[in-house]
């Protein structure tokens, strides 16, 4: 009965709301800590798979270890100086098998008879040739027979969000976005030889090229203005008369990397002798200082609004006479008053910004891109998704989750849950009941009461070590059960043993 009243949602504190109630406040004080999360399975080559298996470890650090597997032999914090954002970097290998395990023909293959695939939607079909770029998809779903066909006619096959399809991939980037601290996405291309798909062109994105299968031919150019250093959007289609020479020019193979920062214009064909297979790692988009402010400084505003009549006080009746562009440049000290006064408001600005908040509200956004976690099969013991509950001999069994004073538990993930501060009250964000399509589900949160913000904060803080639910900073044990159980329901809390035995 107890449990049935929970699930109704009359829980003191922590419920579910009925409607979502997003938005960005900047009344709200500051609280939580940080982003982010991971996950297994058949794993990636050597390095790459023992950083993706060890999900029983604190998940910051072994998104860590993915990170430096990605770029390896280069130490991460020489690529973050060196190359991050600044200049291309070529890893050479030697070692086809690397990348065994993440993305193959197979599994493309695998992805088309599934009958999921709709062109456009997940494949383009694509050319490149004698400077002129087409798009050849057809509508409708992509099969095996009429994609293999294009690619017998020298057409480039690109795969949008493989995660979607494949397990691994989806496990990968999970991991690799809690390093980031931005959306990890990717795309998949397979060219036949001797062909090209793309025009030269520049993205948003960090890009990290991974070679999977074959060859290919890359060219890569330094961004040609400044504006185009780290742009905040992608080309359109170059031609060749548009670039200059390529600051690295390269013949990847399987088990290679390329890097190249947004911006930077590249090209990848392939040579007579030989098919290509690659995944681009992308991240980072729309992920500046600017984007920040972008939502930072309308907060300021706001606030400064509301708390300081100076802002509120009325422009002078002529000054539609002296300013403007017409009167730039007019020597006047009415422009002069007018300008300093300006400078002087948008100086205090800066004490009315919230940042903290605003820095929440991009974590928030964040927590929505990201792909759910995947769960190794003991996670999965320890958590409700492991529950026994089932249906047999004609009634439910083993449906009450009993979590006492004395059982261990710790979020899933370091970076699956964000705690804001919102006009409508305290939000829980969290990303396990997100979608492996990208924005398939709405932002997911619960409303906590205010009180129970510090349990929040101490489950964060503990990880990655358990700890017992009857040391959780609540007032009464009731209230500790109830929380706790509340968070193991939505996959976020896991127990150090499973709870039922099975
Ligand atoms: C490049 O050209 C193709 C084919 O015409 C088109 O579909 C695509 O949108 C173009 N890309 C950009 C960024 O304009």
């Amino acid at each position: 009965l107890a449990s049935a009243g929970r699930r109704a949602g009359s829980l003191r504190g922590a419920h579910p709301p009925e409607t979502p109630r997003p938005g960005f406040s900047p009344r709200v004080r500051p609280h939580a800590k940080a982003p982010a999360e991971a996950a297994r399975r058949d794993g990636t080559g050597r390095g790459g798979r023992a950083a993706m298996a060890a999900a029983g470890s604190d998940s910051r650090q072994r998104a860590a270890e993915l990170f430096g597997w990605l770029v390896a032999p280069v130490a991460p914090g020489l690529f973050l100086a060196r190359h991050w954002e600044r200049a291309p970097l070529l890893v050479r290998r030697g070692d086809h098998g690397y990348y065994a395990g993440l993305f193959s023909t197979a599994d493309f293959e695998a992805a088309l008879r599934g009958g999921e695939v709709h062109f456009g939607t997940h494949l383009d079909v694509t050319s490149y040739a004698e400077g002129v770029r087409e798009t050849h998809n057809p509508s409708g779903r992509a099969l095996p027979a009429v994609v293999w066909d294009f690619y017998q006619n020298g057409c480039s096959l690109r795969l949008l969000s493989p995660q979607a399809f494949s397990p691994t991939v989806w496990h990968f980037l999970s991991i690799l976005q809690e390093h980031f601290g931005s959306m990890a996405g990717a795309n998949t291309y397979l060219t036949p030889p001797g062909t090209q798909g793309f025009a030269p062109h520049y993205d948003d994105i960090e890009a990290f090229v991974l070679q999977l299968e074959g060859k290919k031919h890359w060219r890569v150019y330094s961004p040609r203005t400044d504006a185009e250093v780290l742009p905040q959007f992608s080309s359109a289609n170059l031609t060749q008369a548009e670039l200059g020479e390529p600051v690295l020019e390269a013949v990847l193979e399987a088990g290679d990397l390329l890097y190249f920062p947004r911006g930077f214009i590249h090209q990848g064909d392939c040579l007579p002798d030989a098919h290509s297979l690659h995944i681009t790692v992308s991240s980072y988009q729309r992920n500046s200082w600017g984007d920040l402010l972008e939502k930072l400084l309308p907060a300021a505003l706001q606030m400064a609004l509301e708390e300081d009549v100076e802002y509120r006080q009325g422009l002078p009746m002529d000054y539609l006479g002296y300013m403007g562009v017409a009167n730039s440049d007019a020597r006047d000290a009415r422009r002069t008053a007018f300008m300093e006064k300006v400078q002087s408001l948008i100086k205090k600005l800066v004490d009315y910004a919230p940042i903290d908040a605003a820095v929440d509200q991009r974590a928030k956004s964040f927590l929505h891109d990201c792909l759910p976690p995947v769960l190794t099969q003991s996670e999965k013991a320890q958590s409700v998704y492991g529950f026994p509950a089932r249906w047999q001999d004609g009634g439910p069994c083993d449906v009450d989750i009993r979590i006492t004073k004395d059982t261990e538990v710790r979020l899933l993930r370091h970076g699956i849950v964000r705690l804001c501060n919102e006009e409508a009250g305290v939000m829980l964000y969290y990303t396990t009941e997100n979608s492996r399509v990208y924005h398939k589900e709405e932002p997911k949160f619960l409303e906590i009461d205010p009180e129970y913000t510090d349990c929040i904060e101490f489950l964060l803080s503990s990880y990655p070590n358990h700890i017992s639910v009857d040391t959780l900073p609540c007032e009464t044990l009731e209230d500790k059960i109830s929380l706790a159980t509340l968070l193991f329901e939505k996959g976020i809390l896991t127990t150090k043993k499973p709870l039922v035995q099975v």
